[in-house]
């Protein structure tokens, strides 16, 4: 349970011109007007879901969304990373066609970063574009995966590999939700936290390796600041490289190795977060290989996942298979292999490498 008092919500704006929006951080946003202020009004509004998270959260929502729409409809998804795919999208795109929704309907995302994903391409495709709001419910979905309008959906043969840039109208992090997710959610969500140290801000990461047990803890005002600094962070850089030109490549720090951990074990057998936080002890390891950081910076990274109890072997599916899987990353070119490094702390390159660095890399750090 929170142990320090509840921080007064905060907003963190993303400036992307005319489809800027802000991300509000706080508690007991639910019951706060001025959270859900400004949102188009609107005859329909779909909320999905998936039953976990409606269960838990739906009422509220619904409660918080009265006053802006005549109807309100509810759909849950199957939960979890093995239905990102195809047939939960096509879920929503029936429930709104057969509801009649129109262009003008809002869709609610309320959950973690399969529904949220999954929810911003249907918005991006229903009718070729219908608004749509974040309401993420772990961790992860609160620093990462609901800010700056990446969306999609998996294939069996990548990651990721279909969706759509697409930003939300707003991003509502209520952190009263974080103290019902479960202990190894928690963690995973913590992987996102911690990457943004590395790659954008050593003086955070001073602050995650001393106020991790706080984290873990769940302590409110740690998390606050936590969530805080982690959309601050992204936010710069979505706002200079929307669509991964060049600088956004460094928010995927660690996800060479953990998308393909992801998609080779089978999407839902190690959380997101758990193979990427994996995959960052990997990059750092090849970091410290190709001789662009010190060997103590690895072995600080390593305890800083174990400590947030995160899996720190990758498991062992052969390297050439890594091999495989990595090349068909979205960084990849030309069938070249390039991984987000880390060059000094607080800062990240995106670099090409010989398979020969990788193959060693893995070989020293496969279970
Ligand atoms: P998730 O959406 O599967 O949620 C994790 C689990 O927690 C689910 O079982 C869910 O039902 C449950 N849950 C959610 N909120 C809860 C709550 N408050 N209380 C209790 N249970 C709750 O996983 P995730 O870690 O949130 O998201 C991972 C996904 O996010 C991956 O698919 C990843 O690719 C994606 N992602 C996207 C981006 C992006 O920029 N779009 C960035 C990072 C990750
Ligand atoms: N999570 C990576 C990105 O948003 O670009």
């Amino acid at each position: 349970m929170p142990s320090s008092p509840v921080p007064t919500a905060c907003r963190v704006p993303i400036a992307l011109g005319d489809r800027s929006y802000d991300i509000v951080i706080g508690s007991g946003l639910w019951h706060d007007a001025a959270a859900w202020q400004g949102l188009p009004r609107a005859a329909t509004a779909l909320m999905v879901s998936n039953p976990a998270v409606a269960r838990l959260y739906a009422l509220a929502l619904r409660e918080a969304l009265a006053p802006h729409f005549k109807r309100i409809l509810t759909l849950e998804l199957p939960d979890g990373e093995a239905h990102k795919d195809w047939a939960s999208l096509n879920l929503i795109f029936e429930r709104l066609l057969s509801e009649g929704c129109d262009r003008k309907t809002v869709l609610f995302a309320l959950g973690g970063g399969v529904v949220g994903d999954m929810t911003g391409f249907a918005a991006a495709s229903y009718m070729r574009g219908v608004p749509f709001v974040q309401v993420p419910t772990t961790l992860l979905a609160q620093v990462d995966s609901s800010v700056g309008g990446k969306t999609a959906i998996n294939h069996p043969l990548g990651k990721n590999m279909i969706g759509a840039f697409y930003q939300p109208l707003r991003v509502v992090c209520d952190l009263d939700t974080l103290d019902t997710l479960p202990d190894r959610e928690l963690s995973a969500g913590l992987a996102e936290v911690i990457k943004y140290g590395p790659i954008a801000d050593a003086d955070f990461f001073d602050w995650i390796e001393a106020k991790l047990d706080a984290l873990l803890a769940r302590d409110r005002q740690a998390l606050a600041h936590a969530v805080q600094r982690s959309c601050q962070i992204k936010a710069a850089v979505v706002a200079e490289d929307e669509r991964e030109n060049g600088l956004r490549a460094i928010l995927n720090f660690g996800h060479t190795f953990g998308h393909a951990i992801e998609a080779g074990l089978g999407y839902g057998v190690w959380l997101h977060g758990e193979a990427v936080g994996c995959g960052m002890v990997l990059a750092s390891e090849l970091s410290v290989r190709l001789g662009l950081m010190p060997a103590a910076f690895a072995g600080r990274l390593r305890r800083l996942c174990e400590r947030a109890r995160l899996p720190v072997r990758a498991p062992d599916l052969g390297a050439e298979r890594y091999l495989e899987l990595m090349r068909i990353d979205k960084k990849s070119e030309g069938g070249e292999l390039r991984f987000v490094l880390i060059e000094a702390l607080g800062r990240a390159t995106l670099r090409a490498v010989p398979d020969a660095e990788v193959r060693a890399t893995l070989a020293a750090h496969l279970a």
